[in-house]
């Protein structure tokens, strides 16, 4: 076994709070174990362009709370080429530096794991992404403070959906994931959640609609996942529209705030264990993993598994106990 000197870490594809936390959890084990660190900035496009910095321990002080990545971050198309990755194994050799982290999705998970295949390089991989859909985990970083941020938001819409008496549709993010919806529409009362994972006709969320109506609510909030089959809030309003035109319909979509902001306790617990454990696991001469959270330990997930099919972390209890709970 090869020992590693000296560990690169990026961040990749989109922001999620409690990507800060990670790196200094990194940062910090890494020099515990008496290795070199440098952060490459701008993601995998940072490892092309040769963008690297060598870290200490005062270059990640007071950023536990930070919400974003200092590193940046970006989506890449040239690290989905050949030729791409091979300049960034180039840069890495230039820079001595002999094992990567990666903080990220599902894309920065296909990078590395491409990237692992093709080259001798020891790399892991941390589930970092609002989405919480990656297997090997039961929670993404950032995913918590997403859901927070987005309960925040239906409690807000709460307070001037009732005063109006209105009917609201937000659109909360998670691309082709209904985790933020469905968690968040239950923590925010939520009359009724379109997810991806489980498509409602317009004719049954009406009629959810109505239900609440003739049980005397004042106000309506429907969640809409982005991904779910009408294309979103604004076309689903529209549709409802037509067939409940008596309602004062509003339509708001959440959009990028999802992603701001400081992380929560849990965000930063996960980042400082994952982050943590993301080191131990290179020095033991681990590679080509995604370090996890499940059932209150870490684990280890190989990076095919993490990105075997999109985990929605989807159950149909937690439907249920939606529409129960919303009558
Ligand atoms: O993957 C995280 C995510 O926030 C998704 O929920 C969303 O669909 C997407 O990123 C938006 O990406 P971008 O910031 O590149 O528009």
């Amino acid at each position: 076994m090869k020992k590693i000197s000296h560990i690169g870490v990026l961040t990749s594809g989109g922001d999620a709070p409690g990507m800060n936390a990670c790196i200094r959890a990194i940062v910090r084990t890494a020099l515990f174990e008496n290795l070199e660190i440098s952060g490459i900035t701008r993601g995998y496009q940072g490892l092309i362009d040769g963008e690297f910095k060598k870290l200490n321990s005062r270059s990640v002080s007071n950023i536990i709370q930070l919400g974003g990545t200092i590193l940046k971050t970006a989506r890449c198309e040239a690290f989905k080429t050949v030729e791409g990755r091979k300049i960034a194994y180039e840069n890495l050799q230039k820079n001595n530096i002999d094992g990567l982290i990666v903080i990220g999705g599902d894309g920065t998970f296909t990078g590395a794991n491409a990237f692992s295949k093709e080259y001798d390089i020891p790399v892991m991989g941390i589930p970092g992404t609002i989405d919480n859909d990656l297997h090997g985990t039961d929670y993404t970083l950032g995913y918590d403070t997403a859901t927070n941020t987005v309960i925040e938001a239906i409690d807000k819409i709460r307070d001037t959906a009732a005063s109006h008496e209105r009917l609201f549709f937000i659109e909360v993010m998670g691309r082709d994931s209904g985790c933020i919806a469905l968690n968040a529409g239950i923590a925010g009362g939520a009359e009724a959640i379109l997810l991806p994972e489980k498509p409602l006709s317009i004719n049954s969320l009406c009629n959810l609609i109505e239900r609440g109506k003739k049980g005397k609510k004042t106000s309506t909030i429907v969640i809409v996942a982005e991904g779910e089959a009408h294309g979103g809030a604004y076309k689903v309003a529209q549709q409802v529209k037509e067939l409940l035109p008596i309602y004062d319909t509003k339509v708001t979509i959440l959009g990028h705030l999802q992603r701001g902001g400081s992380p929560s306790s849990f965000d930063r617990v996960l980042a400082s264990r994952l982050g943590f454990a993301s080191v131990k696991q290179l020095v033991l001469g681990n590679s080509r993993h995604s370090v996890g959270f499940q059932k209150n330990t870490i684990s280890l997930t190989p990076f095919e598994e993490a990105l075997k099919e999109k985990d929605f972390k989807f159950s149909d209890d937690l439907m249920e106990i939606a529409q129960v709970l919303a009558q």
